[in-house]
């Protein structure tokens, strides 16, 4: 089968590594919007519109049986009206893990890290109310950690002391309870996993939701029976789409490095 996944940005690739394990006979095709990164600040409206306008033209080009938004921010505003206008076309949003954060947690401290504008939506705020009234939750949205993100993955160092200061909120404390699970809430962030856990100032568990979004992913495509190797796949190696036309060379290396040939 084949499957559009994405993403504002890069950070999607920690979907793509995901569904590769649960669909390895799809042919993936991975869209970064780097013309439109980053996401975390778009006029929510502007976003919706930009969205639709890039799955018309992408739908109509490539056909794809299965769509997977590698994204929170994107999804939490565009998955509704995306269902809507494409209704022939399945959707699989990336929406923050609250649910599961909520029965885990064992202080009932939980914080959602994620953009300014996954943190601000509609959609998440209500996530919170239906799954986790009965917890805690501190929502941090952090303005530069996909920036980060970005810039680690593709060879840039970490300033720890930047990263410290944007997941401190993160970190609460409540007479002798202090939060225990961190929900990653953006898909660039488990490719800064490794640097958050070493500067936590407590363990904490960091909520990646990649792989539940990659077993939903094969739950639907087994379900409109499109599960099955796609016949391209043995032929040609995933592709990756930048939306500039023009990305850097760093970014196409790191495409590269991830098996995505560019169209
Ligand atoms: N990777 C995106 C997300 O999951 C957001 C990154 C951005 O564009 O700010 O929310």
């Amino acid at each position: 089968m084949s499957i559009l996944v994405f993403d504002s940005g890069v950070g999607g690739l920690s979907i793509l590594r995901e569904l590769r394990l649960s669909l390895p006979g799809a042919a993936l095709i991975y869209v970064a919007d780097d013309a439109g990164f980053p996401y975390g600040d778009w006029e929510e409206a502007k976003l919706v519109d930009r969205i639709e306008r890039l799955f018309a033209q992408l739908i109509a080009e490539h056909r794809p049986q299965l769509c997977i938004i590698a994204c929170n921010t994107a999804s939490t505003i565009a998955i509704e009206p995306l269902r809507q206008r494409f209704g022939s076309t399945p959707f699989v949003g990336t929406v923050p893990a609250i649910k599961p954060a909520a029965e885990r947690t064992s202080s009932g401290l939980i914080s959602v890290l994620a953009t300014p504008g996954t943190v601000n939506r509609a959609y998440t705020r209500d996530l919170v109310s239906r799954f986790a009234s009965h917890r805690h939750v501190t929502m941090v949205g952090a303005p530069d950690l996909a920036l980060m993100a970005e810039a680690y993955m593709t060879g840039g160092t970490v300033d720890l002391n930047a990263l410290r200061t944007q997941i401190a909120p993160c970190f609460v404390k409540k007479g002798t309870d202090r939060t225990d699970i961190i929900v990653l809430g953006c898909t660039h962030y488990p490719f800064l996993a490794n640097q958050m856990r070493k500067i936590a100032p407590w363990p904490v568990d960091w909520l990646n939701p990649a792989e539940a979004i990659a077993h939903r992913a094969k739950s639907v495509a087994t379900g409109i029976g499109a599960d099955q190797t796609d016949t391209q796949s043995d032929t040609q190696s995933d592709r990756v789409i930048f939306t500039s036309g023009a990305p850097g060379a760093k970014l196409v290396q790191l495409a590269r490095s991830f098996g995505l040939s560019q169209i």
